[in-house]
């Protein structure tokens, strides 16, 4: 019996997460498998109702009776400090010590993105695993404001990289990389600005890939990154930087693929001690929420990837199988094209994720 907590959040989050949800369930059914689902409804109404994030009881049992999280996104206007977000997301990312937020850039079809085809007519294969670390970086909330609100006014975030956070993330990279024969790992970092923190990214880059001979290493510039992964991302097989550089990367190789909506994203535990955490790359679209038009793709991706980390690897197979026969036959939403609504998209996705084989 495997335990999902669900959590739905704001915005697309909950109409996405219903589509996995159901959509895991069909699957799992198919292939024998035992799901129990539990839904926790922490989000920006909850946090404008009752002033609570989430609660320490509700922590404890997220981190104690589950074998994984799925959240769809946490954001709202309503909430501009984003108080309710930074203690669910980022709480759970830290206080579970998910180090290593995976982000695969998958090129379902050729269709789906104008770089699929090369000037020269040739096709691309576009195939990259982003390593995101995910409890250091600009992302501590280190620092804090001096003289608020007055012209004098100072603001200070801190970048935090410790060689022991630095260390695991590349070990998780590399690990990955020759456990599913990726020839390169690519490692992000903006050295020739911010020494310090580069100089240790580069340092341990060395001595952790010195362990993975056969797996080629390079160095590069984020901004390098970011125009190349426009220009040739069939080039890289798995990147791995910081917090805010991945964050930003990820969003990028989320257009790769065609769209924020058919980005997926772990959160993972790679020890295995707390349950690792599933949610699309893409945020609670309060532009597209209520509209019945948002992807719910990336969310069913995400369940795929939580099902495979689970050890239920012919449930994620159906699962991204669907999405490839739905993206094939045209039945998508308007972001990739097509002219189907959340809910017929994902009732067909459900319905073939459970075909009998
Ligand atoms: P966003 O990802 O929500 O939206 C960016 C753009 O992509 C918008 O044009 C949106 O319409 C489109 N888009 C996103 N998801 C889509 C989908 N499934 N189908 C079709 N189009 C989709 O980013 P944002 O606007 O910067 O953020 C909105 C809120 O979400 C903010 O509060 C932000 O902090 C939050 N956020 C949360 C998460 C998370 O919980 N994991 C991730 C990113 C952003
Ligand atoms: C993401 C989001 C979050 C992040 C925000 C909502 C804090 O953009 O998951 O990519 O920056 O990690
Ligand atoms: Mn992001």
């Amino acid at each position: 019996m495997t335990r999902i907590a669900l959590i739905p959040g704001d915005g697309i989050g909950p109409e996405v997460v219903e589509v996995a949800r159901a959509a895991l369930e069909a699957a799992a059914a198919a292939e024998g498998v035992d799901l129990a689902f539990e839904t926790f409804h922490f989000s920006a109404d909850h946090y404008l109702e009752t002033g609570e994030t989430l609660p320490d009881v509700a922590f404890e049992r997220l981190r104690d009776g589950f074998d994984a999280i799925l959240l769809g996104a946490l954001g709202d206007p309503r909430v501009p400090g984003n108080e309710h977000a930074r203690d669910v997301l980022l709480g759970l990312r830290f206080r579970l010590d998910l180090y290593v937020n995976l982000r695969p850039v998958r090129l379902l079809h050729p269709r789906l993105c104008p770089l699929a085809t090369r000037p020269d007519g040739v096709e691309r294969a576009i195939d990259i695993e982003i390593f995101r670390e995910n409890t250091e970086g600009a992302y501590v909330g280190l620092g804090g404001n001096f003289k608020k609100g007055t012209p004098e006014e100072v603001a200070i975030n801190e970048d935090l990289n410790t060689y022991r956070g630095v260390k695991r993330i590349l070990k998780a990279a590399f690990e990955h990389a020759v456990e599913n024969g990726r020839h390169r790992v690519t490692m992000s970092d903006k050295a020739n600005a911010m020494e310090h923190a580069g100089g240790l990214w580069r340092r341990t880059f060395e001595e952790v890939g010195a362990e993975y001979p056969d797996v080629e290493r390079e160095s590069l510039y984020v901004d390098m990154l970011a125009m190349d992964l426009l220009r040739r991302p069939e080039r890289y097989r798995v990147i791995v930087t910081g917090n805010l550089f991945g964050d930003i990367l990820t969003d990028i190789g989320a257009i790769v693929s065609g769209s924020m909506g058919l980005a997926p994203s772990g959160n993972i535990n790679v020890d295995g001690e707390y349950p690792s955490m599933f949610e699309p790359v893409h945020g609670s679209a309060p532009d597209l929420a209520g509209s019945g038009t948002a992807n719910l793709m990336a969310a069913v991706l995400t369940a795929a990837l939580l099902a495979e980390r689970t050890g239920a690897p012919a449930v994620a197979g159906r699962l991204e199988e669907a999405v490839r026969a739905a993206l094939a036959a045209g039945i998508s939403t308007p972001d990739v094209g097509g002219a189907g609504s959340t809910a017929e998209v994902g009732d067909w996705i459900v319905r073939r994720a459970g075909e009998r084989s």
